[in-house]
């Protein structure tokens, strides 16, 4: 089959890992008897250099026109780079907002899971890294404090500012409705995240969860707050199978799942919306300060790229064939600098690339 992505390298280390996410694509091509026809979109820094904008309408278009979209990364140092003295809605990250909100991807799956080959690099104990996990993060990804109204001002000679969370209940439903379904593929138990001790918009949150839990009764649900679940992801992460949450808490609770797997340079994510269009990303940034090195990580782009296959193609045989390499990969000791240990094999972010594409 004929498949059209869109390719937004990005920023930073960007273009290295999208190159090796591409090169296995075609290895899968080649292998399975697929054919992906690439399209190259600027988003972020880059656009911003070529056209003064994160993210042109003609580039939102040729997104919306692919099968879908893979991207690398987006974004600078603060501070440093030139991007960040524009006004926060011409920034790269803007960009990177309005392909998510353009594009109606509501649905963000950051799956965070312990290789055991990963073992020493995960921070956590012996004995809680020994018992593993195996989670997936359903993020809320066009609502809540991202989207909402916000304005900076001065009120009675005093700088203020303010970010509006709002939710309504058709945009909890249709997330919890993705995250009951990812959960009746899984081990059927959902943890729902909230802070409903202080919010309204949690509280409708866990009472939109609760009644689309009754379509699914064969799944068991708990509400945890926020504040809590933070504490058992380190404290006891096997327990989480699908943790459904909206877009703030997401965004925090992610990376602290993906720190825990031992480097955020494994982290997978796939955005989704109805239909069948998805943005295939690592849950990782731009890292500027390791930018044009060849020594990122690419396993992440790579795994996203597998989900781009299983969420956007339906081709479950080629994900599982990337999925197997990777682990393969791991299993023979091959490792980029941020995995490395003691008696492995150093290899560059080329050389990742190249090792899971003979593995698969
Ligand atoms: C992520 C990132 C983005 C987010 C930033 C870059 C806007 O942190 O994808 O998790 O907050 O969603
Ligand atoms: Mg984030």
């Amino acid at each position: 089959m004929n498949f059209n992505v869109a390719v937004i390298p990005g920023d930073g280390i960007g273009p290295e890992i999208v190159s090796e996410a591409k090169k296995v694509l075609d290895t899968v091509g080649k292998k399975f008897g697929h054919e992906f026809t690439y399209t190259n979109v600027l988003m972020g820094g880059v656009s911003i250099d070529a056209h003064g904008v994160p993210l042109t309408d003609e580039a939102l278009e040729t997104a919306k026109n692919s099968d879908a979209v893979l991207l690398g990364a987006v974004g600078g140092r603060v501070g440093v780079d030139k991007w960040y003295e524009l006004p926060p809605n011409l920034r790269p990250e803007a960009g990177l907002l309005a392909i998510r909100k353009g594009l109606g991807l509501f649905a963000n799956l950051r799956p965070a899971y312990l290789y055991k080959e990963l073992k020493s690099a995960c921070p956590l104990k012996e004995e809680v890294a020994d018992a593993g996990f195996d989670m997936i993060i359903v993020r809320e990804l066009t609502g809540g404090l991202y989207f909402g109204e916000r304005k900076t001002e001065v009120v009675d000679g005093v700088r203020t500012a303010i970010d509006t969370l709002k939710y309504d209940e058709n945009e909890i439903r249709r997330i919890a409705v993705k995250a009951f379904e990812i959960a009746m593929k899984r081990n059927k138990k959902v943890i729902s995240v909230d802070k409903a001790n202080v919010l309204d918009s949690s509280r409708l949150w866990s009472q939109v969860v609760s009644e689309v839990a009754k379509d699914f009764p064969e799944v068991t649900v708990e509400n945890m707050l926020v504040d809590n679940c933070a504490m058992q992801l380190v404290k006891n992460p096997a327990q989480f199978d699908v943790v459904l949450t909206e877009n703030m808490f997401g965004d925090i609770l992610s990376d602290e799942a993906s720190m825990i797997t031992g480097s955020i340079g494994m982290l997978s994510s796939a955005s989704l919306g109805a239909g069948k269009l998805g943005l295939y990303e690592p849950s990782h940034g731009a890292a500027p300060d390791i930018a044009g090195q060849n020594k990122a990580n690419p396993i992440a782009t790579v795994l996203s790229a597998a989900m781009m296959l299983r969420y956007s193609f339906d081709l479950d045989k080629e994900a599982d064939a990337v999925e197997a390499a990777v682990r393969k990969v791991l299993e023979d000791g091959i490792r980029t600098v941020d995995i490395m240990s003691e008696g492995k094999t150093l290899v560059t972010c080329t050389g990742m690339g190249d090792a899971i594409c003979e593995r698969i």
